[in-house]
C-alpha cells in the first residue's frame, strides 16, 4: 500500500519525554507534520483513537542468515523482516563477522549485500575477530564512508570469533578515537570451555549441563573486565544481552562513578527462568543460548535495571534454529546451536509484562524499545515521532490480546520459546518510511 501522503488521525503519540493528542502528517517518507485536525485533500486517512502511536521499534540485536556450524541460522532477511513487522519493529541491527584474514570493509559490503532483500531498514554492528596492521585502518574507513557507529566484540568463543584482551583493549581504543562505541559480549571463555569439557566427559551430556557451564559468575567476571578497561581508556562500552543480577549491579556502580557504560538485555531473560532446561530434550534445547537463562533473582534485577534506566535498549538477540538443527545436540548439548527466534515478539513481550503489568511507563516502553537506540547507535531520523523524522511508527493497540504459537507466528522456526504465552498489546498498523506494511492483521510487503 503506497500513498504520498498519510494523515494519522485521532493519535496519542508517545515519544521517550510526553504523551501529546494530536493528527500525524506523512508526507513521502517523512513525518511532515504534527498538529490538530490536519487535513489534506487526496491524503489517506488512518483513524488511531484509542490507540497509541509510537516510534517504530528498533531491535539493537539480530542474527539473520547467520552462517553456523548447524548451517544458516532460520530466519534469513526476508523473514526475519516480515517477523519484525508484524511485532511492530521497523529496524534492526543485524552483525558483520568477517572471515579470518577478511577484510572488514569487505565483509561488511557482503553482509550488505546479503540484506538486500529485507523489508525494514538493517543497521550492522562489525566484528573485528582479530588485530592485523589493517585493522584500525579499516575500522575508520568504516565509520567515515560507511556510517557505521559501533563495532562488536566477544569475549567468549575464543576458539572462532572471539578475542583476547590484548586486542580488545585495542578495539576499544580505536573505536573510541573514531567517535565509535565498542560491544561487546561479556563471558570468561576460559571456565566455560572447561566446565563445558568437563560436564561431557563426565557423560552429562543433557541441555541442562549449558546453564551449569555458564555460570553467572562468567557474565559478571567479563563485565566487570570490561568496565575496568572503559574506565581505563575512558571510552564508552555496551554490553550486549546482559543477564544477571551480578553483571547488572556491576554495570550500575560503574555507571555511577561516570564510566559511559550501556547495557542492553533481552525478552527472554526478562521472561524465563532456568527452570525450563529441566524438561526432554526439543523442549529443552529451544532455550540453549548464551547466555543461558538465569535465576528468578536475576529476573528481577533485570526489571529493575530497566525501570531504574541501568539498563537502555531491549534486543532479542534473534538467532532462530528449527528443531532438526538443534537436534545436532541431542547427545551432546556442546553441540546444540545457541539462540532462539524472537523479533516478533519484543514489543508485546515488555508491553505485556512491563507496561500491563505497571511495572514500566509507555515513555519507558518508547525509550526501551525505540529511542534509547536510535541515540546510543546514531540512527538518524529514527526513535521520534517528530517533524522532519523518518515516517517509522507503529499503531499500537493496547487491548488486543492473543496467545504466541509456532502455528501461526511469522517467523520461520517450527519451535517457539513463548509458545502458549498471551500477550496484550498489538502492533495494528506499521509503517515504514511512508509505506504501511501492516495494517489489521495483513502485510502488505
Ligand atoms: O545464543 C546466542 N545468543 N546466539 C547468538 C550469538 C550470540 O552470542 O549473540
Ligand atoms: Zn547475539
Amino acid at each position: 500500500m503506497k500513498t504520498s501522503q498519510i494523515i494519522i488521525k485521532n493519535a496519542l503519540i508517545v515519544n521517550y519525554n510526553e504523551e501529546t493528542h494530536a493528527d500525524i502528517l506523512i508526507t513521502g517518507n517523512k513525518i511532515a507534520l504534527i498538529d490538530r485536525n490536519i487535513s489534506a485533500p487526496g491524503a489517506y486517512v488512518i483513524d488511531a483513537g484509542g490507540k497509541y502511536v509510537i516510534p517504530g521499534g528498533i531491535d539493537t540485536h539480530v542474527h539473520f542468515a547467520l552462517p553456523t556450524f548447524a548451517g544458516l541460522t532460520a530466519d534469513d532477511f526476508l523473514t526475519g523482516s516480515h517477523a519484525a513487522i508484524w511485532g511492530g519493529t521497523t529496524s534492526v541491527i543485524d552483525f558483520v563477522t568477517p572471515l579470518h584474514g577478511q577484510s572488514l570493509v569487505q565483509a561488511y559490503l557482503q553482509r550488505q549485500a546479503e540484506a538486500s532483500g529485507a523489508l525494514v531498514n538493517v543497521f550492522f554492528h562489525v566484528s573485528p575477530i582479530e588485530w592485523t596492521e589493517n585493522t584500525a585502518q579499516q575500522m575508520s574507513q568504516l565509520v567515515k564512508d560507511y556510517g557505521v557507529t559501533s563495532f562488536k566484540v566477544y569475549m567468549a568463543y575464543k576458539n572462532s570469533i572471539g578475542i583476547d584482551d590484548k586486542t580488545l583493549i585495542k578495539v576499544l581504543e580505536t573505536a573510541g578515537r573514531l567517535g565509535a562505541l565498542t560491544i561487546v559480549h561479556c563471558e570468561n571463555d576460559e571456565i566455560i570451555e572447561y566446565l563445558r569439557d568437563k560436564y561431557y566427559s563426565q557423560g552429562k551430556t543433557l541441555p541442562l549441563y549449558h546453564p551449569l557451564s555458564r555460570p553467572d559468575e562468567a557474565e559478571a567476571e567479563a563485565i566487570g573486565r570490561l568496565s575496568l578497561y572503559a574506565k581505563s581508556l575512558d571510552v564508552p562500552v555496551y554490553a550486549v544481552h546482559v543477564s544477571t543480577e551480578k553483571g547488572i549491579n556491576i554495570i550500575r556502580q560503574r555507571q555511577a562513578e561516570g564510566v559511559q557504560f550501556f547495557a542492553e538485555t533481552c525478552p527472554q531473560y526478562l521472561t524465563f527462568t532456568d527452570e525450563v532446561y529441566d524438561a526432554p530434550f526439543v523442549e529443552a534445547a529451544k532455550y540453549v543460548m548464551s547466555p543461558p537463562l538465569r535465576k528468578e533473582h536475576d529476573r528481577d534485577a533485570l526489571w529493575e535495571a530497566l525501570g531504574d534506566g541501568t539498563v537502555s535498549t531491549i534486543g532479542t538477540d534473534h538467532c532462530s534454529f528449527t528443531n532438526d538443527q538443534k537436534a545436532m545436540g541431542k547427545d551432546d548439548f556442546r553441540h546444540i546451536p545457541n539462540g532462539a527466534g524472537g523479533v516478533e515478539h519484543r514489543l508485546e513481550i515488555l508491553f505485556t509484562l512491563g507496561v500491563a503489568s505497571r511495572k514500566l511507563t509507555m515513555q519507558q516502553f518508547v525509550q526501551l524499545t525505540s529511542y534509547n537506540a536510535a541515540q546510543i547507535f546514531r540512527l538518524k531520523g529514527k526513535g521520534m515521532i517528530a517533524q522532519g523524522y523518518d515516517a517509522d511508527l507503529v499503531i499500537w493497540d493496547p487491548e488486543q490480546k492473543h496467545t504466541i504459537s509456532v502455528e501461526n507466528h511469522k517467523m520461520n522456526a517450527d519451535n517457539n520459546i513463548y509458545e502458549g504465552i498471551e500477550v496484550v498489546g498489538q502492533a495494528e498498523t506499521v509503517i515504514i518510511g511512508g509505506k504501511v506494511v501492516k495494517d489489521q492483521g495483513q502485510l502488505f510487503v
